[in-house]
């Protein structure tokens, strides 16, 4: 019997031994578990520290002389400007994806950086790594609460063009002199009956676009052309025309205006040396001017 009993509690003792032993190892187990997550939070944080950081410190060399320092598009060389930069405090964004009225993707941001905004001192950013231009635009976001307080964004549906005919220009011309003439005038310079008394958001007067000239700010692409009239212009006049229209009619509206693109472009066939505001001796950023040129970019 103490034999047994000796056994017995050899046992158990064996048994709670190994059973701390489960248990050590559990808690080993949950504290390597526990570090990892948090080491990957923290790295997670860290990595968004990183990011703003680098956006900022972007922001600061290449954007805040126009865009001002605080985002209100006030920077020291907007004055000499007649189209204003934006003010990113408002996120109200004009060139987006997504439909009228809602906040930009981050990806249409670095669109903008890509592309500029041409004819304006907008230039492509092209001086910076795709790195930095993903940087920056999470720090330009962050000048607005929107995109924290307001549900994400969804781009538009953009079907493929139907084969452009002769039958579709004619739908287009038709649509744009009862939709689009009143502002943009019968013969698209821009001088409808309207346009002189437009305003922008802030209040300041804004003129429709001249659409037979090119290039135009962004929609210089028939994708971009669908896109500017699909979603609008936010804070400007320009309605977005998703809802109003089928897939097919704005598409009868891209080949229209394509159509009546005059062949003396606004600025010239010789290059990035007559360019609008963005070289009329207006300080625009030359490492951003440097880069521009060397791509070749029209
Ligand atoms: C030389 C002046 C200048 C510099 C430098 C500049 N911008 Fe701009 N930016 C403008 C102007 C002017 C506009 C407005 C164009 C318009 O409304 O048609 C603009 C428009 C924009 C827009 C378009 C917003 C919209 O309505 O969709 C974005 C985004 C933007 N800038 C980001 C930047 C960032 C980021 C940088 C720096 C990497 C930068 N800009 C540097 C002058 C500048
Ligand atoms: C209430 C006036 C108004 C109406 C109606 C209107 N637009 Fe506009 N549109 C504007 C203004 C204002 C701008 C210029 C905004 C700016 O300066 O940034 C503009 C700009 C544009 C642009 C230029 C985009 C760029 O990248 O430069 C296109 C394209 C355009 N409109 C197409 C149309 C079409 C097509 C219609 C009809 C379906 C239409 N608009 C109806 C006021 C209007």
């Amino acid at each position: 019997m103490v034999t047994g009993d000796r056994k017995n509690n050899k046992e158990i003792e064996k048994a709670m031994r190994f059973k701390s032993t489960l248990l050590t190892a559990g808690t080993a187990l949950a504290v390597v578990v526990v570090s990892v997550l948090s080491l990957g939070a923290y790295l997670r944080i860290s990595q968004q520290e990183s990011d703003y950081a680098l956006g900022k410190k972007v922001y600061d060399t290449y954007c805040a002389s126009c865009h001002g320092m605080n985002g209100d598009g006030n920077g020291p060389d907007a004055v000499l400007m007649s189209q204003k930069p934006c003010d990113f405090r408002d996120g109200v964004y004009q060139f987006r994806s997504t439909p009228r009225g809602e906040l930009p993707l981050k990806s249409d941001i670095i669109y903008t950086l890509e592309h500029g905004v041409r004819t304006t001192a907008m230039l492509p950013q092209l001086q910076l790594s795709h790195q930095e231009m993903e940087a920056v635009a999470g720090y330009v976001m962050s000048f607005s609460d929107k995109f924290k307080l307001e549900p994400a964004p969804v781009a538009i549906p953009i079907p493929a063009a139907p084969p452009k005919t002769d039958e579709l220009v004619k739908e287009g011309k038709h649509l744009f002199m009862n939709a689009c003439a009143v502002c943009h005038g019968t013969d698209g310079e821009g001088d409808g009956p309207v346009a002189r008394y437009l305003k922008d958001y802030k209040g300041r007067p804004i003129m429709p676009a001249n659409l037979t000239v090119r290039p135009l700010r962004q929609a210089n692409t028939p994708e971009e052309l669908y896109k500017r009239i699909a979603t609008g212009l936010n804070g400007t006049p320009m309605a977005g025309f998703n809802n109003a229209f089928t897939h097919k009619q704005i598409w009868s509206l891209v080949d229209y205006i394509e159509s009546i693109a005059s062949v003396n472009e606004a600025y010239g066939k010789n290059g990035p040396e007559l360019v609008g505001e963005e070289v009329i001796g207006k300080d625009v950023d030359p490492s951003a001017y440097e880069a521009w040129v060397k791509k070749g970019m029209k």
